[in-house]
């Protein structure tokens, strides 16, 4: 457990350097990122590289003991670059090319700016390769952020071109795939193919989802064409990139494979306020962030690289870019340190060590003000550091339920919501979120990842099952919940021959003759253990000989249990139950699971890293726990507060 700094040296007089280093030290960070947008003061003009203001940079780090991590540049590709060779802008949806005047602007298809990347990046791991104050590498930066992934620009479709040739062979079996019989979409030749855009009504499903992948694959061999060359003049450092909350353009999974350490940069109040969250949470929680927003991608991105994973980025104060953008309560920041690290974290790093006075974050918070004086989560940071110090928690274990959660899910459901509140990541959030009150610890793991050694399989949706996934399921002696539209498409997104559940048919026998999406402001009521309860948005009219465990006023059944010689109960879940239902019908597959749950109090979330046994008070209001000895803390939380113990 170790604390980390974002730090932009080029921000500020050199003459300040040596006192920032020596700062940090004294508040007990180890770990400081630089480099990631410095493309502009790195290469001023073409091939007139300026790197001593780095070098001296980095050896000033160096000589305070504190280890470099050194992002790539190329999220800001800088202004003269752009002039020589404009072919290197995404284009949007709207057909408009990115402008220049933020980040992120390049297409990941353009081949000029793949050799861009590949020249500054073969620069820069020249000059700092084997510099032994580096420990790693980040590439880029937030890949997808501010909705990136995805561009249409020539380039992008002339290599979406090449990817469906690849894919396909040949262009009827890709006629085929697409169901493009339908409305004479039929292509002759792969060059005829359009990107899916700009079309009069609605594209084809099939066309969209693989532009969808394929613009995620892009995305992945532009981050292996950095990783490669890095590697090459700089073995054995870790590689790493920082992820974001809630993002969902691009398959992180396979990113992750390149990488050494997957990171995330968390604003939990930001992210609160952006996303969908009722009202009434919104204003409970303004402060503190919803209780699962940080641990859902903790355990999310802690699946993304076997088990390795950082918070690159911690929120340390208001941010800029939500709609609303308060305070974090006092301990807040301290309280999510020790989140991410009950859950698994190696490093948790802050942005920024100082709030810019200038551009476009200058009213982002960061551990220090403009002016240098130290901003309140500097105090937050420092006492963490000294706790960390203090407190041997043991190894991170694996938990024992595992959660699929699949990109390639979320796209499918993006493309065909049939009902306008339909989302892959919110329901699996609102599973997510039933499994952590009752005191479970979850891995976020991808369908490819292996299950054998969970407990519990919970698998929210997954329209598209592929043989080795159901397979994996078939080889379980565990109880399965399998949630609705899984199995619901084919790879080429159609409806399975023999009707969804398509081939987990073979596991629970039912299937789906039906879906209607339900209005938003019309609920089913659904009875269970003799209280009512509502469900919301989907059902799907259910086929089977199994009887209901659970059934609609209309004596509709929407969640059912099959019993085999090996599987103690496979489930299925037609519907989206209200939260306490949802807790309930987890609940009971969790005691079959044998595992032990308890209800926590409202608002707070256990987590536990070896020995030791963390609870979160996300609550604006304190909370008391049992009397017990605690390692951090008392049974008696504040406000956003962490308590700690060892044992059960
Ligand atoms: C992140 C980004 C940082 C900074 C930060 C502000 O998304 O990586 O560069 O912009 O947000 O909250």
């Amino acid at each position: 457990m170790k604390l980390g700094v974002c730090y932009y040296p080029e921000h500020w007089p050199e003459s300040e350097w040596e006192t920032q280093a020596a700062q940090m030290v004294d508040m007990g960070i180890a770990y400081v990122r630089i480099g990631e947008f410095a493309w502009s003061r790195l290469e001023p003009q073409r091939d007139r590289f300026s790197w001593e203001w780095l070098d001296r940079a980095i050896a000033v780090l160096a000589a305070h003991q504190l280890q470099v991590v050194l992002g790539t540049p190329t999220a800001t590709p800088p202004k003269w670059l752009l002039d020589e060779s404009p072919d290197i802008v995404a284009v949007g949806a709207d057909g408009r090319r990115r402008g220049f005047g933020s980040r992120r602007h390049y297409c990941f298809s353009s081949r000029t700016y793949r050799a861009e990347t590949a020249r500054i990046v073969t620069a820069m791991a020249q000059r700092y390769g084997g510099n032994p104050a580096i420990v790693a590498w980040q590439t880029d930066n937030e890949f997808g952020c501010h909705n990136t992934t995805v561009s249409y620009s020539d380039e992008a479709l002339r290599a979406f071109r090449l990817w469906l040739e690849e894919k396909y062979g040949n262009v009827e079996t890709l006629n085929r795939a697409w169901g493009n019989v339908f409305w004479s979409m039929e292509y002759s030749s792969f060059e005829a193919v359009e990107a899916p855009s700009g079309t009069v009504t609605e594209s084809n499903p099939s066309h969209r989802l693989d532009y969808r992948r394929f613009a995620s694959d892009q995305v992945a061999s532009y981050n292996r064409l950095q990783a490669d060359i890095i590697r090459r003049y700089h073995p054995d450092v870790d590689i790493v990139h920082n992820f974001m909350g809630y993002s969902t353009g691009f398959d992180h999974h396979k990113v992750g494979r390149d990488l050494d350490i997957a990171s995330w940069d968390s604003y939990p109040l930001g992210f609160l306020e952006q996303g969908r969250f009722a009202a009434a949470e919104k204003l409970a929680f303004m402060r503190q962030g919803h209780p699962d927003f940080a641990g859902f991608h903790h355990d999310l991105y802690r699946g993304c690289c076997n088990g390795r994973w950082w918070v690159m980025e911690q929120q340390p104060g208001p941010v800029n870019w939500a709609p609303n953008n308060p305070a974090p309560l006092p301990g807040m920041v301290r309280t999510w340190t020790w989140e991410a690290f009950a859950h698994g974290a190696e490093v948790v790093s802050y942005f920024r060590w100082r709030q810019a006075p200038f551009a476009q974050e200058q009213m982002h918070a960061g551990l220090h003000l403009p002016n240098g004086e130290p901003d309140v989560a500097a105090f937050e940071a420092a006492q963490v550091a000294t706790e960390i110090a203090a407190l041997d928690t043991g190894a991170d274990r694996r938990s024992s339920v595992a959660l699929v959660y699949s990109y390639e899910a979320e796209w499918i459901v993006e493309i065909q919501p049939q009902g306008e509140a339909l989302s892959c990541y919110h329901w699996t959030y609102a599973c997510y979120t039933a499994l952590r009150e009752l005191g479970l610890d979850v891995d976020i793991v991808s369908p490819q990842a292996s299950l054998q050694e969970y407990r519990m399989v919970v698998v929210p949706c997954l329209p598209h099952a592929d043989d080795r996934f159901v397979a994996e399921l078939a080889g379980l002696t565990v109880p399965i919940l399998l949630g609705m539209r899984t199995g619901s498409k084919t790879e080429s997104f159609q409806i399975p021959g023999q009707l969804p559940p398509g081939a987990l048919q073979t596991l629970i026998p039912l299937r789906i003759a039906r879906v209607e999406s339900l209005r938003p402001d019309h609920a089913e009521i659904l009875t269970l253990d003799g209280a009512d309860y509502r469900a919301h948005y989907w059902l799907e009219w259910v086929e089977t000989a199994l009887p209901a465990l659970m059934s609609t006023a209309a004596g509709r059944g929407v969640w059912f249990k099959h019993t085999t010689a090996t599987h103690p109960g496979i489930h299925y879940l037609a519907t989206w139950p209200e939260a306490a239902l949802l807790r309930k019908v987890m609940q009971a597959i969790a005691v079959e699971a044998g595992l032990a749950v308890e209800e926590v109090p409202p608002g707070v979330r256990l987590r536990r890293r070896g020995e030791v046994q963390f609870a979160f008070n996300y609550n604006a209001h304190p909370v008391t726990l049992a009397s017990r000895e605690y390692v951090l803390g008392e049974a008696l939380i504040p406000a956003g507060g962490v308590a700690a113990w060892k044992g059960r």
